[in-house]
C-alpha cells in the first residue's frame, strides 16, 4: 500500500486550511509538516501553533519532520498540538535513543531521517523502535530541489534492513524532489510513502478548488504500475 504525503512547505501559507483541506479531497494520504528553525537548516518556517490550528481540519496523519536543534523540547509541544508522527534528524540529538523513547511516551509515532550523506549505521540498534525511516533525496531547508539518485540506492538498503527485522510495519518515507515521472521509480526501490512538496503545490490554478486532483491522480497511476 502506498502513501501520498504533500508537503505543506509549498502551499499558499496565505489560505493554509483550504490549500489542506483540497489536497486531501483530491486523496492526498498524509499531511507532511515541515519545522526548520535558521539553526539545524538555514530556513525557518512553522511550528506548534500552526500544527494545533490545522488539526481540527482532518483527522489523516499529520507527518511532523522536525529540521531542528535540539529535538527533545520541542517534541511534547507537537504532541499536545495533535502530531501523530514526528520524525527527527540524528545529527539533532545527543541521545538518539532517548529522543525516540521520548516521541513514544508522547503518544506519537518516531522517525528517523538520514540527509543524503547520514550515514545507515545509526540505524544499527535502533531499528525496531521506530515507526518510520525517511530517507531524504535532498538537503534539507528547502523545496523545489532536484532529487539525488542514490537516495534509490538507500532505499534499497534500508528496505533490506526491514525485511530482515521482521518489523515490515515500519513505513519507508522518500523525501525532496517526488514528481509524477520519478515516483514509480523511487516505489521499486523500497519506499511505501512519498512527500511531494512543489510538485503537488505547485500544480494548476490558485482560484481552482480541484487543481490537486490530476497531479494526485498522475502519482497514483504510476504507483499502480509498481508490482
Ligand atoms: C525539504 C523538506 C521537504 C520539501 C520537499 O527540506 O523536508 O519536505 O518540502 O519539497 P519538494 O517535494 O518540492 O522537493
Ligand atoms: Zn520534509
Amino acid at each position: 500500500m502506498f502513501r501520498i504525503a504533500p508537503s505543506i512547505l509549498s502551499a499558499n501559507f496565505a489560505k493554509l486550511g483550504e490549500e489542506i483541506t483540497n489536497v486531501l479531497d483530491s486523496g492526498a494520504d498524509i499531511i507532511h509538516f515541515d519545522v526548520m528553525d535558521n539553526h539545524y537548516v538555514p530556513n525557518l518556517t512553522i511550528g506548534p501553533l500552526v500544527c494545533e490550528a490545522i488539526r481540527p481540519l482532518t483527522k489523516a496523519m499529520i507527518d511532523v519532520h522536525l529540521m531542528v536543534e535540539p529535538v527533545d523540547r520541542i517534541v511534547p509541544d507537537f504532541a499536545k498540538a495533535g502530531a501523530n508522527i514526528i520524525s527527527f534528524h540524528p545529527e539533532a540529538s545527543n541521545h538518539i535513543d532517548r529522543t525516540i523513547g521520548l516521541i513514544k511516551e508522547q503518544g506519537c509515532k518516531a522517525g528517523l531521517v538520514f540527509n543524503p550523506a547520514t550515514p545507515l549505521s545509526y540505524l544499527d540498534h535502533i531499528l525496531d523502535k521506530l515507526d518510520l525511516i525517511l530517507i531524504m533525496s535532498v538537503n534539507p531547508g528547502f523545496g523545489g530541489q532536484k532529487f539525488i539518485p542514490e537516495a534509490l540506492n538507500k532505499l534499497r538498503a534500508v528496505r533490506q534492513r526491514i525485511e530482515a527485522s521482521g518489523k515490515k510495519d515500519i513505513l519507508l518515507e522518500i523525501d525532496g524532489g517526488v514528481k509524477v515521472d520519478n515516483i514509480a521509480e523511487i516505489a521499486r526501490a523500497g519506499a511505501d510513502t512519498f512527500v511531494a512538496g512543489s510538485a503537488i503545490y505547485g500544480a494548476g490554478k490558485d482560484s481552482d478548488p480541484h487543481r490537486y486532483d490530476t497531479v494526485l491522480a498522475a502519482m497514483r497511476s504510476e504507483l499502480a504500475k509498481v508490482k
